[in-house]
């Protein structure tokens, strides 16, 4: 099985991207590629954008990934309220391909934040939207306060209920 996840996020210190690595040891039988969203970045999308240089050979890269995987983990970053803006330009960028973007991939998508709201309204936003964009959503799974429930040293999720989560979550990919 071809594991793919990433963070949406930027961030070089980004808990999503511990987060979606973490999930990532819970599968067995996995040949595993942890993407960073970094490596993929294109200009701000706007339709002029689009007229004037087509559609990028990045975002062809990265829908290209998606299709090339049999099981996909994201995790989620949230700001304010919403999807990061390094997330949300790859993403309209590649739905442009194909709107249909996941393809009909297993996913699970997860999402985690240093406060108590645990990026749940971002994850609500991605799982409710899901079906438009082919995604087969398995599990969704918000891991608040981040820095009380995953030990940086150690770089895993301390807290047993949401390790049980987490592995029922990924077992479905
Ligand atoms: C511009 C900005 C807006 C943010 N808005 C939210 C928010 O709406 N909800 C939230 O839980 N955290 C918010 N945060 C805090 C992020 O959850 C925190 O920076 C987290 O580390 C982001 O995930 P990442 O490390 O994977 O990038 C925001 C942070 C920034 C920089």
């Amino acid at each position: 099985m071809k594991l793919l996840a990433f963070a949406a996020s930027s961030s070089s210190k980004s808990i999503n991207k511990q987060l979606a690595s973490y999930a990532t040891s819970l599968v067995s039988d996995a040949s595993v590629e942890i993407l960073d969203i970094n490596d993929y970045e294109m200009p701000l999308f706007s339709e002029d954008k689009e007229a004037e240089i087509g559609q990028p050979e990045l975002a062809k890269a990265f829908y290209a990934k998606l299709g090339q995987a049999d099981g996909i983990i994201i995790s989620f970053a949230e700001h304010n309220g919403s999807y990061t803006t390094a997330y949300k330009n790859l993403f309209d960028w590649t739905s442009r391909i194909d709107m249909k973007l996941f393809q009909s991939k297993p996913v699970v998508f997860l999402a985690s934040s240093p406060g108590p709201g645990g990026a749940s309204s971002v994850l609500a936003a991605a799982t409710a939207s899901a079906p438009y964009f082919a995604a087969d959503v398995k599990a969704s799974i918000s891991v608040p306060n981040f820095y009380e429930n995953f030990d940086i040293e150690k770089q895993a999720v301390t807290n047993p209920e949401i390790v049980a989560q987490l592995k029922a979550a990924v077992a479905q990919l």
